[in-house]
């Protein structure tokens, strides 16, 4: 062969693979509102880039026909590139090649580029869109799925993983988006389940649509499963790109810093006059929030799901922070068993990750009645004790009002090693709220000597001064300046080092 022709014969090995499955299939790909797999890497890395590894991979299987049937990539884009410069580790599923399913070739590529993530130190990126296991390769294909759950789990608290589903995700192959860091899901054209409506249909007689049973909204708002919705493919991209921005490449790094333009003395008088006189009154946590973020900026994480919790990344100072925050608007941001599991979760994406911790309290306790206890809110609840108790990065707690009961010390309190703690002067620091209190040790008296009595007792006792008193809160601040407050917690606190003791892994409460 000449040389010219071997250089022809090189092109035109590129062209097939770039061509995947052909126009047709790709057309198809289009008309149901989805990109293809190369599409969508380019909308997700800086333009130019990308590397891609094993391109001209083909399947190994020969059953049903299979030996002549072979598409270079095999249903699979993989390798490297750049987001803001920094460098990110990129899988996309090809589903115009045998449905993006899931074959021991297909599974190799995805494998040789996570080992090399977790060697190399940097993010894995997962775009999924897939029939799932390659039906002609049967066991090949369920290996190479347990082969990438392995190192989901391995590479897990040491880079962080992220998947977006962009298209079809079922049975086992879920497992993989499951053990990853966030899941972020596209509206109306992708799902998730492992069993699907037809196998639901046989064995429980509940009929359901594919939306309804793994559909986004259902993963963002019911079960709690995916963290991040978006409207269209490239939407997903760019959240994903946000994402990114906030996290470190590895656990060995700090998450970067920006510039930061703003003042940091700013001052927010609003502030001053947010929290309700009516303790029963609610506010917006997330005004808070916004007025001491950077440019008010802040990307919540599972915005639809356990609203009576928020968590987020904000920048503070140019600074990455993690924020966990109670809303009194919602079920007067009492913790019950799904915003305790959501938080401490976040909790620990943060820590793995050395993000400092911001957390803003105003919590009545946690949810009574036979639906939370019965559900187990004691181990729910304990996951978000035990995960802040663990967490070893800058912890810096502002409590605005209600810090009421065990709420108390499971929010980031001073006990369970927060450095910063402070509290507004509205803040209400105590066993229980003043009537139940009056209920109990006040049992003998009337309602009007009650009433007078849930007065002093709110008083003396529902106030952060007790709690100043015995350095349980370090500084009782003016809530206009609880940006500069912040500022000055996380620079004390940014070469904080401390450590759990050694151990194998802890037992937190599953
Ligand atoms: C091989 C597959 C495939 C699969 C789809 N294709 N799924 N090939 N293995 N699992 C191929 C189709 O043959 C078709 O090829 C092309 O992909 C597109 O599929 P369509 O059915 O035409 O597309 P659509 O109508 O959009 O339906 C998509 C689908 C459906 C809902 C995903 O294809 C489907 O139900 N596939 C099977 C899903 C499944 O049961 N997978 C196994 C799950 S168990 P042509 O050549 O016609 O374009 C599993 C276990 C994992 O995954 C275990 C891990 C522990």
């Amino acid at each position: 062969m000449s040389l010219e022709s071997k250089i022809k014969q090189l092109e035109e090995k590129h062209r097939l693979a770039e061509l995947g499955g052909g126009q047709k299939r790709i057309d198809k790909q289009h008309s149901v509102g989805r990109k293809t797999a190369r599409e969508r890497i380019n909308d997700l890395l800086d333009p130019g880039t990308f590397v891609e590894v094993d391109k001209f991979v083909t399947h190994t299987a020969t059953d049903f026909g299979m030996a002549e049937n072979k598409i270079l990539g095999d249903g699979v884009v993989t390798g490297y590139g750049k987001i803001d410069g920094r460098l990110m580790y990129v899988f996309a599923q090809d589903f115009t090649v045998f449905g993006g399913s899931l074959s021991r070739a297909n599974a190799n590529k995805i494998i040789k580029i996570m080992d090399m993530a977790i060697k190399m130190g940097a993010p894995v990126i997962g775009l999924n869109d897939s029939g799932g296991a390659r039906i002609q390769e049967g066991v090949e294909s369920l290996a190479g799925y347990a082969d990438i759950f392995y190192r989901n789990v391995r590479g897990s608290g040491v880079i962080p993983q992220i998947s977006a589903v962009l298209g079809p995700c079922a049975g086992g192959a879920v497992y993989s988006p499951a053990m990853t860091d966030f899941i972020l899901m596209v509206k109306e054209t992708s799902y998730m389940f492992v069993t699907g409506p037809d196998v639901i249909k046989t064995v429980t007689h509940e009929e359901v649509t594919k939306e309804e049973l793994g559909g986004a909204m259902t993963h963002n708002k019911k079960s709690g499963v995916a963290h991040f919705t978006a409207d269209d493919d490239e939407q997903a991209m760019m959240m994903i790109r946000e994402l990114m921005g906030f996290l470190p490449l590895n656990n060995m790094e700090d998450p970067p810093r920006k510039p930061c333009t703003e003042d940091p003395e700013r001052e927010d008088p609003k502030l001053d006059a947010i929290i309700p006189t009516d303790p029963n009154k609610p506010y917006n946590m997330k005004d808070i929030i916004h007025s001491v973020v950077d440019k008010g900026h802040f990307l919540e994480v599972q915005p639809y799901y356990a609203q009576n919790i928020i968590v987020g990344f904000a920048r503070i100072d140019g600074r990455s922070v993690g924020i966990v925050a109670n809303q009194p608007q919602v079920l007067a941001g009492v913790l019950d068993i799904d915003s305790s599991t959501k938080a401490a979760r976040f909790v620990r994406f943060c820590d793995a990750f050395n993000i400092p911790l911001i957390t803003f309290e105003d919590v009545p306790g946690f949810l009574p009645g036979t639906t939370q206890e019965f559900g187990g809110i004691i181990k729910h609840g304990a996951k978000l004790l035990y995960a802040f108790a663990e967490a070893t990065v800058p912890k810096i707690t502002v409590i605005t009002r209600k810090a009421y009961g065990g709420a108390y010390d499971v929010m980031s309190s001073k006990h369970i090693g927060a450095d910063v703690n402070y509290a507004y002067p509205t803040a209400e620091i105590a066993v229980m709220g003043p009537a139940g209190a009056v209920n109990i040790i006040y049992r003998g008296l009337s309602e009007e000597q009650k009433a007078e009595k849930v007065v002093e007792y709110r008083d003396n006792f529902a106030s952060p001064y007790k709690a100043a008193e015995v350095g349980y809160i370090d500084e009782i601040i003016f809530p206009h300046n609880t940006r500069k407050k912040l500022i000055q917690a996380l620079e004390m606190t940014q070469n904080k080092s401390d450590s759990n003791p050694p151990k194998k892994h802890g037992n937190i409460p599953l």
